[in-house]
Protein backbone atom coordinates (compact mmCIF):
# COMPACT_ATOMS: atom_id res chain seq x y z
CA UNK A 1 0.00 0.00 0.00
CA UNK A 2 1.47 3.71 -0.89
CA UNK A 3 0.28 5.62 0.87
CA UNK A 4 1.63 8.24 3.17
CA UNK A 5 -0.13 8.23 6.61
CA UNK A 6 1.17 11.27 7.69
CA UNK A 7 0.96 13.31 4.55
CA UNK A 8 -0.84 16.84 5.06
CA UNK A 9 -4.36 17.73 4.36
CA UNK A 10 -3.26 21.24 3.71
CA UNK A 11 -0.76 22.20 0.98
CA UNK A 12 -1.07 25.75 1.47
CA UNK A 13 -3.87 28.17 3.04
CA UNK A 14 -3.93 30.40 -0.50
CA UNK A 15 -5.19 26.33 -2.15
CA UNK A 16 -7.66 25.65 0.68
CA UNK A 17 -9.54 29.46 -0.28
CA UNK A 18 -9.09 29.42 -4.35
CA UNK A 19 -10.16 25.58 -4.74
CA UNK A 20 -11.13 24.62 -1.14
CA UNK A 21 -8.10 21.76 -1.05
CA UNK A 22 -8.23 19.93 1.34
CA UNK A 23 -7.36 16.04 1.52
CA UNK A 24 -9.34 13.54 2.59
CA UNK A 25 -7.18 11.31 5.60
CA UNK A 26 -6.48 7.34 4.89
CA UNK A 27 -8.72 6.62 7.37
CA UNK A 28 -11.84 8.24 5.83
CA UNK A 29 -10.81 7.46 2.60
CA UNK A 30 -11.14 3.63 3.38
CA UNK A 31 -14.17 3.45 5.69
CA UNK A 32 -16.29 5.31 2.51
CA UNK A 33 -15.02 2.89 0.01
CA UNK A 34 -15.77 0.21 1.92
CA UNK A 35 -19.80 1.61 1.84
CA UNK A 36 -19.06 0.42 -1.91
CA UNK A 37 -16.49 -2.67 -0.70
CA UNK A 38 -17.39 -5.16 -3.70
CA UNK A 39 -17.64 -2.25 -6.47
CA UNK A 40 -14.05 -0.91 -5.17
CA UNK A 41 -12.40 -4.97 -5.16
CA UNK A 42 -14.21 -5.33 -8.58
CA UNK A 43 -11.47 -4.97 -11.49
CA UNK A 44 -13.67 -4.05 -14.16
CA UNK A 45 -15.67 -1.72 -11.95
CA UNK A 46 -15.58 2.58 -13.42
CA UNK A 47 -14.70 4.92 -10.73
CA UNK A 48 -14.64 8.42 -11.84
CA UNK A 49 -13.63 11.28 -8.93
CA UNK A 50 -14.50 14.70 -10.22
CA UNK A 51 -12.58 16.86 -7.89
CA UNK A 52 -9.97 14.10 -7.18
CA UNK A 53 -6.93 15.95 -5.64
CA UNK A 54 -3.75 14.10 -5.81
CA UNK A 55 -5.91 10.60 -5.95
CA UNK A 56 -6.78 10.08 -2.48
CA UNK A 57 -9.55 8.14 -3.28
CA UNK A 58 -8.37 6.68 -6.97
CA UNK A 59 -5.36 5.40 -5.05
CA UNK A 60 -7.14 3.24 -2.62
CA UNK A 61 -9.24 1.64 -5.20
CA UNK A 62 -6.57 0.72 -7.60
CA UNK A 63 -4.51 -1.06 -4.46
CA UNK A 64 -8.14 -2.58 -4.36
CA UNK A 65 -8.59 -3.62 -7.84
CA UNK A 66 -4.96 -4.86 -8.03
CA UNK A 67 -5.32 -6.74 -4.52
CA UNK A 68 -8.02 -8.48 -6.79
CA UNK A 69 -5.47 -9.10 -9.59
CA UNK A 70 -3.28 -10.88 -7.51
CA UNK A 71 -5.14 -12.92 -6.05
CA UNK A 72 -6.49 -14.78 -9.14
CA UNK A 73 -3.59 -14.24 -11.55
CA UNK A 74 -0.57 -13.38 -9.81
CA UNK A 75 1.08 -17.02 -11.16
CA UNK A 76 0.55 -15.92 -14.62
CA UNK A 77 2.63 -12.60 -16.20
CA UNK A 78 0.39 -12.46 -18.94
CA UNK A 79 -2.88 -12.17 -17.09
CA UNK A 80 -1.51 -9.86 -14.62
CA UNK A 81 -0.73 -7.78 -17.00
CA UNK A 82 -4.10 -8.06 -19.19
CA UNK A 83 -6.14 -7.68 -15.48
CA UNK A 84 -4.24 -4.67 -14.07
CA UNK A 85 -4.10 -2.61 -17.12
CA UNK A 86 -8.17 -3.15 -16.85
CA UNK A 87 -7.56 -2.15 -13.71
CA UNK A 88 -6.16 1.59 -14.84
CA UNK A 89 -8.40 1.56 -17.77
CA UNK A 90 -11.31 1.34 -15.64
CA UNK A 91 -10.47 4.55 -12.93
CA UNK A 92 -10.45 8.17 -13.65
CA UNK A 93 -10.36 11.47 -12.40
CA UNK A 94 -10.35 15.29 -12.50
CA UNK A 95 -9.05 17.71 -10.80
CA UNK A 96 -8.45 21.87 -11.21
CA UNK A 97 -5.16 22.26 -10.46
CA UNK A 98 -2.74 20.84 -13.25
CA UNK A 99 -0.29 19.62 -10.66
CA UNK A 100 -2.59 17.51 -9.16
CA UNK A 101 -3.28 15.92 -11.96
CA UNK A 102 0.20 15.30 -12.92
CA UNK A 103 0.92 14.23 -9.04
CA UNK A 104 -2.15 11.50 -9.60
CA UNK A 105 -0.83 10.16 -12.34
CA UNK A 106 2.40 9.50 -11.02
CA UNK A 107 1.22 7.79 -7.69
CA UNK A 108 -1.10 5.60 -9.69
CA UNK A 109 1.88 4.37 -11.51
CA UNK A 110 3.93 4.08 -9.34
CA UNK A 111 1.12 2.06 -7.34
CA UNK A 112 1.08 -0.30 -10.51
CA UNK A 113 4.64 -0.66 -10.85
CA UNK A 114 5.74 -1.34 -7.63
CA UNK A 115 3.23 -4.37 -7.92
CA UNK A 116 4.57 -5.24 -10.98
CA UNK A 117 8.13 -5.04 -10.17
CA UNK A 118 7.35 -7.22 -7.05
CA UNK A 119 6.03 -9.88 -8.88
CA UNK A 120 7.93 -10.18 -12.21
CA UNK A 121 11.06 -8.17 -11.54
CA UNK A 122 13.44 -8.17 -14.61
CA UNK A 123 10.40 -10.55 -16.76
CA UNK A 124 8.77 -6.31 -16.82
CA UNK A 125 7.82 -5.59 -20.15
CA UNK A 126 8.26 -1.83 -21.15
CA UNK A 127 5.27 -2.32 -23.39
CA UNK A 128 3.02 -2.75 -20.25
CA UNK A 129 4.44 0.01 -18.42
CA UNK A 130 3.71 2.91 -21.54
CA UNK A 131 0.43 1.40 -22.03
CA UNK A 132 -0.53 1.87 -18.39
CA UNK A 133 1.01 5.61 -18.61
CA UNK A 134 -0.91 6.29 -21.98
CA UNK A 135 -4.38 4.96 -20.13
CA UNK A 136 -3.55 7.38 -17.02
CA UNK A 137 -2.76 10.31 -19.54
CA UNK A 138 -6.34 9.72 -20.93
CA UNK A 139 -8.32 9.50 -17.73
CA UNK A 140 -6.90 11.62 -15.35
CA UNK A 141 -7.72 14.66 -16.45
CA UNK A 142 -7.02 18.49 -15.75
CA UNK A 143 -10.22 20.15 -16.07
CA UNK A 144 -12.62 21.92 -14.53
CA UNK A 145 -15.62 19.72 -13.56
CA UNK A 146 -18.30 22.72 -13.10
CA UNK A 147 -18.21 24.06 -16.66
CA UNK A 148 -16.64 20.29 -18.17
CA UNK A 149 -13.68 22.17 -19.96
CA UNK A 150 -10.09 22.30 -19.28
CA UNK A 151 -8.71 25.84 -17.29
CA UNK A 152 -6.27 26.71 -19.80
CA UNK A 153 -7.28 25.58 -23.55
CA UNK A 154 -11.52 26.03 -22.24
CA UNK A 155 -12.10 23.10 -24.60
CA UNK A 156 -14.35 19.77 -23.65
CA UNK A 157 -13.33 17.35 -21.64
CA UNK A 158 -13.70 14.33 -23.51
CA UNK A 159 -13.65 10.77 -21.53
CA UNK A 160 -12.20 7.50 -23.27
CA UNK A 161 -13.98 4.22 -22.57
CA UNK A 162 -12.18 1.27 -22.70
CA UNK A 163 -13.74 -1.97 -23.16
CA UNK A 164 -12.15 -5.76 -23.20
CA UNK A 165 -12.95 -7.30 -26.32
CA UNK A 166 -11.62 -10.93 -27.11
CA UNK A 167 -9.71 -11.15 -24.67
CA UNK A 168 -6.31 -9.42 -25.35
CA UNK A 169 -7.64 -6.36 -27.40
CA UNK A 170 -9.08 -3.21 -26.10
CA UNK A 171 -11.84 -0.88 -27.61
CA UNK A 172 -12.13 3.19 -27.31
CA UNK A 173 -15.09 4.87 -27.48
CA UNK A 174 -14.62 8.89 -26.71
CA UNK A 175 -17.31 10.71 -25.17
CA UNK A 176 -17.76 14.22 -24.11
CA UNK A 177 -17.84 14.27 -20.24
CA UNK A 178 -20.26 17.58 -20.17
CA UNK A 179 -22.88 15.53 -22.52
CA UNK A 180 -22.58 12.03 -20.30
CA UNK A 181 -23.33 14.24 -17.32
CA UNK A 182 -26.17 16.26 -18.39
CA UNK A 183 -27.41 12.75 -20.05
CA UNK A 184 -27.27 10.77 -16.59
CA UNK A 185 -27.71 13.63 -14.39
CA UNK A 186 -25.09 11.85 -12.09
CA UNK A 187 -21.52 10.80 -12.38
CA UNK A 188 -21.96 7.43 -13.32
CA UNK A 189 -20.51 7.59 -16.23
CA UNK A 190 -20.84 4.19 -18.63
CA UNK A 191 -22.65 1.16 -18.40
CA UNK A 192 -19.82 -1.63 -17.77
CA UNK A 193 -22.38 -3.92 -19.05
CA UNK A 194 -21.01 -2.84 -22.43
CA UNK A 195 -25.07 -1.17 -23.09
CA UNK A 196 -23.98 1.66 -24.53
CA UNK A 197 -27.95 2.60 -26.03
CA UNK A 198 -28.52 4.59 -22.33
CA UNK A 199 -26.09 7.74 -23.18
CA UNK A 200 -25.53 9.34 -26.68
CA UNK A 201 -22.83 8.04 -29.57
CA UNK A 202 -19.09 8.57 -29.15
CA UNK A 203 -17.77 11.37 -30.46
CA UNK A 204 -14.66 8.76 -31.72
CA UNK A 205 -14.71 5.22 -32.28
CA UNK A 206 -11.47 3.53 -32.16
CA UNK A 207 -10.36 0.64 -34.04
CA UNK A 208 -9.29 -2.46 -31.87
CA UNK A 209 -6.11 -2.52 -30.11
CA UNK A 210 -3.70 -5.05 -28.23
CA UNK A 211 -3.73 -4.01 -24.75
CA UNK A 212 0.16 -4.28 -24.54
CA UNK A 213 0.31 -1.98 -27.72
CA UNK A 214 -1.73 1.43 -25.97
CA UNK A 215 0.06 4.68 -26.75
CA UNK A 216 2.70 3.59 -29.08
CA UNK A 217 1.52 6.28 -31.70
CA UNK A 218 -0.50 8.98 -31.25
CA UNK A 219 -4.01 7.40 -33.04
CA UNK A 220 -5.22 5.03 -30.37
C1 LIG B 1 -11.58 18.96 -0.75
S1 LIG B 1 -10.32 18.66 -1.99
C2 LIG B 1 -10.54 16.92 -2.16
C3 LIG B 1 -9.42 16.20 -2.87
C4 LIG B 1 -9.56 14.67 -2.93
N1 LIG B 1 -10.83 14.30 -3.51
C5 LIG B 1 -9.47 14.09 -1.53
O1 LIG B 1 -10.53 13.69 -1.02
O2 LIG B 1 -8.37 14.01 -0.98
C6 LIG B 1 -11.12 19.36 -3.41
C7 LIG B 1 -10.37 19.23 -4.72
O3 LIG B 1 -11.23 19.72 -5.74
C8 LIG B 1 -10.48 20.45 -6.67
N2 LIG B 1 -11.42 21.36 -7.34
C9 LIG B 1 -11.96 22.51 -6.88
N3 LIG B 1 -12.82 23.04 -7.78
C10 LIG B 1 -12.85 22.17 -8.83
C11 LIG B 1 -13.53 22.15 -10.07
N4 LIG B 1 -14.38 23.11 -10.42
N5 LIG B 1 -13.30 21.12 -10.91
C12 LIG B 1 -12.43 20.14 -10.59
N6 LIG B 1 -11.74 20.11 -9.43
C13 LIG B 1 -11.95 21.10 -8.55
C14 LIG B 1 -9.39 21.12 -5.86
O4 LIG B 1 -8.28 21.46 -6.64
C15 LIG B 1 -9.09 20.02 -4.82
O5 LIG B 1 -8.06 19.17 -5.26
Amino acid sequence: MIQDNNKSQVKSKKRVADHGEVFTNEREVKAMLDLVKIESERIESRFLEPAMGDGNFLSEVLNRKLNSVDEKYKSVQNEWERYGIIAISSIYGVDILEDNAIECRKRLFNIFNGRYFAHFKEKCLDDCKRSVLFLLERNILWGDALDFTNPETKRPIVFSEWSAVNGSMLKRRDYIFKFLVEKTHQFSMFNDEGNIGSIDEPIKDYPLIHFLKLGIDDAN
